[in-house]
């Protein structure tokens, strides 16, 4: 195929990814991962699915970064979950090395490539990744708002009986506990639910949605969650390698937009061949822009702590 997608990290979210971009023929896939014999397996395996899915796109997998040259994505997911009882920011240390390393080594096989972020803690890892590319930040995004507004869009639909095609929800700020689910902008049939739902259910929603990748460790026990995530990277990615224009929430540096300078943090921004070729400003409530600038300083101490580990 003429597009090449790499997804580092072999692992639930990344071998999902995988398995969704090829079976939706999006592009040729190279899996990478540290550990031998998982990519590789995860991608004969995929392989041997092809008879069967009918598809033109390609697997390998791969111990090597240079199989990785000429990407036009790099998705990279490597890093440890968490496990139940720790949070996201529990992961800070371990995966901003692992995510300076990946990124040094796949930015030198990649130079033009448009990176997505999925590793957690997510708006700090994409500083990590975005410090160490020197890429612009058109060229670096994070993954979290889709799969946040997403949880928000299922519980909608779940709580309303309606059909989730009916239902659009919208989440930004950082992928923590202070993300900031929009319900003024969070809509079925165009309908705003703050003219379907009553206070207390919206509050209650609002709240699951939050806690949504805490509610999967808890039931999970060994790992997080990986279906919805991956479908939610590949949204990103299929924007982008199809030039789609799609206008989606996602991890982007901010440069003044929202009043916030020099962070990443969840905006909705359009997603086309140049990867983030617009951060939209949309007019918050007095209330809704003091939660985003709460949750801007909840990253920005991440940003802090990982400065001090230099
Ligand atoms: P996992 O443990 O199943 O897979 C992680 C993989 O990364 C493992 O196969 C491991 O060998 C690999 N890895 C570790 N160090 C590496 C390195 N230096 N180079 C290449 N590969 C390396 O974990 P899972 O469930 O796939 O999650 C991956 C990351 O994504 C976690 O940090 C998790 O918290 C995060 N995540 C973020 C989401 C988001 O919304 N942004 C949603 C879901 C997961
Ligand atoms: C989630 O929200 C673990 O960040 C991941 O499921």
């Amino acid at each position: 195929m003429d597009k090449k997608v790499t997804v580092v990290g072999a692992g639930n979210v990344g071998g999902t990814v995988a398995q969704r971009l090829v079976e939706k023929d999006l592009c040729d896939v190279v899996l990478f991962d540290i550990i031998e014999g998982i990519p590789q397996g995860k991608a004969l395996d995929l392989t041997e699915a092809v008879p069967i899915e009918k598809h033109d796109a390609h697997l390998m997998g791969t111990n090597e970064y240079e199989a990785s040259k000429g990407s036009d994505i790099v998705i990279i997911t490597s890093g440890i979950p968490r496990k139940p009882g720790m949070s996201r920011d529990d992961l800070l240390a371990t995966n901003r090395g692992i995510i300076k390393r990946v990124t040094a080594e796949v930015t030198r096989f990649s130079p033009d490539a448009v990176l997505i972020i999925v590793s957690n803690p997510l708006d700090a890892m994409c500083h990590a990744a975005y410090e160490t590319s020197g890429f612009p930040r058109s060229r670096v995004i994070g993954m979290a708002g889709v799969l946040d507004s997403a949880r928000f869009c299922a519980l909608i639909a779940m709580e309303l009986k309606v059909s989730v095609e009916n239902v659009h929800a919208s989440v930004l700020g950082g992928h923590g506990d202070t993300m900031v689910p929009l319900p003024r902008y969070s809509t079925v049939a165009g309908i705003p639910i703050t003219e379907l739902l009553p206070k207390d259910r919206i509050e209650a929603i609002v709240d699951r949605t939050r806690n949504g990748g805490a509610e999967i460790v808890r039931l999970l026990k060994t790992g997080s969650a990986y279906y919805a995530p991956a479908s939610a990277a590949v949204e990103m990615a299929e924007s982008i390698l199809k030039d789609k224009k799609k206008i989606l929430s996602c991890a982007a540096y901010l440069e003044g937009e929202y009043g916030i300078h020099g962070l990443f943090i969840g905006v909705p921004v359009k997603l086309g061949a140049g990867g983030m070729e617009e951060i939209i400003q949309i007019s918050l409530t007095d209330k809704e822009k003091e939660a985003l600038k709460n949750s801007a300083a909840a990253v920005q101490e991440l940003v802090k702590a990982m400065k001090k580990m230099d």
